[in-house]
């Protein structure tokens, strides 16, 4: 469909998001685009890396408890906006993450893996040296209540705004 606002956000390459690296800018690797009149948005990107969850407060325990590691595996954060839709949050994860089977959140299911493509050429169209990975993803979107969550991370200047 035309006219979805998609929020996307992802790590580094790292496994950092913007606000725990001060090494990245605000907003680094966070973006929002809106769909095109055949229902596509595209962007050009690094490739994530998996993370470990914080180990301190209740969670931090909980897993300890469990005897299990505390890593995510590699994925990107998807937020998909439209009126007249319910807003579809997900992430897609990479396949080739060491912790895609074991992830300590328990979000991985296989429809989320995504295919991703290694291209062992330069594709200097787009600016990218050798190798480099695309992704293509459907998202499938429900009727039903558009509801669009505040974010939990802003800008300084939106939340100046506030
Ligand atoms: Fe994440």
């Amino acid at each position: 469909m035309e006219g979805a606002e998609v929020d996307v956000w992802h790590s580094s390459p790292d496994g950092l998001y913007e606000n725990q690296d001060p090494a990245q800018a605000e907003m680094n690797l966070r973006g929002r685009f809106s769909t095109d009149s055949a229902g596509q948005f595209s962007f050009k990107s690094v490739k994530p890396a998996g993370y470990p969850i914080p180990l301190d407060g209740p969670v931090g325990e909980l897993v300890k408890a469990t005897g299990r590691h505390n890593y995510r595996p590699a994925h990107l954060h998807f937020m998909i906006y439209k009126q007249g839709y319910k807003t579809l949050i997900s992430q897609i994860y990479a396949p080739d993450d060491e912790h895609i089977d074991s992830d300590v959140q328990f979000g991985v299911t296989r429809a989320l893996i995504g295919d991703f493509v290694l291209h062992d050429e330069p594709a200097p169209e787009l600016g990218f040296a050798a190798p480099w990975y695309s992704l293509e993803q459907r998202f499938v979107m429900e009727l039903g209540e558009a509801r669009r969550p505040r974010a939990p991370i802003r800008s300084k200047a939106q939340a100046r705004a506030d």
